[in-house]
């Protein structure tokens, strides 16, 4: 069912775990198979400096995020942007057809991730203005 590649990647993520001191954190899920990913990620100076992962969910799931994690390493936010479900897939080499929804999620849990970035960021400069304010 699952080519060598993924199952090799799944029984050996890099980037499995959460992360301390992380400063964005994505949480997507897919209501039809109840899987969730959460992507943790240090972003400094606009730069994705680590990326790990906690994935609750099937084998293509856990190789997808993983994957996704090495694609935004290093990258800037904008290029992490960019990063689509298909450059896992293309990784990843293969995925059964029912599975290419796990892609997609790794995908939205990047995007979900950099969406928490900027919310922090409004956020802390809003306390910040408040502060100056009073
Ligand atoms: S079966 Fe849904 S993310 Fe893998």
């Amino acid at each position: 069912m699952y080519s060598k590649k993924v199952l090799s990647i799944f029984q050996n993520p890099k980037n499995a775990g959460g992360m301390k001191g992380a400063n964005a954190i994505g949480k997507v899920g897919n209501s039809a198979c109840g899987d969730i990913m959460k992507i943790y990620l240090l972003i400094e100076n606009g730069i994705i400096k680590d990326a790990s992962f906690k994935t609750f969910g099937c084998c293509a799931a856990i190789a997808s995020t993983d994957v996704a994690c090495d694609l935004i390493k290093g990258k800037s936010i904008e290029d992490a942007l960019k990063v689509t479900n298909q450059q896992v897939f293309d990784v990843l080499g293969e995925l059964p057809p029912n599975k290419i929804h796990c892609s997609v999620l790794a995908e939205e849990a990047i995007k979900a991730a950099i969406n928490d970035y900027y919310k922090r960021i409004e956020k802390s400069s809003k306390k910040e203005k408040k502060s100056i304010d009073n």
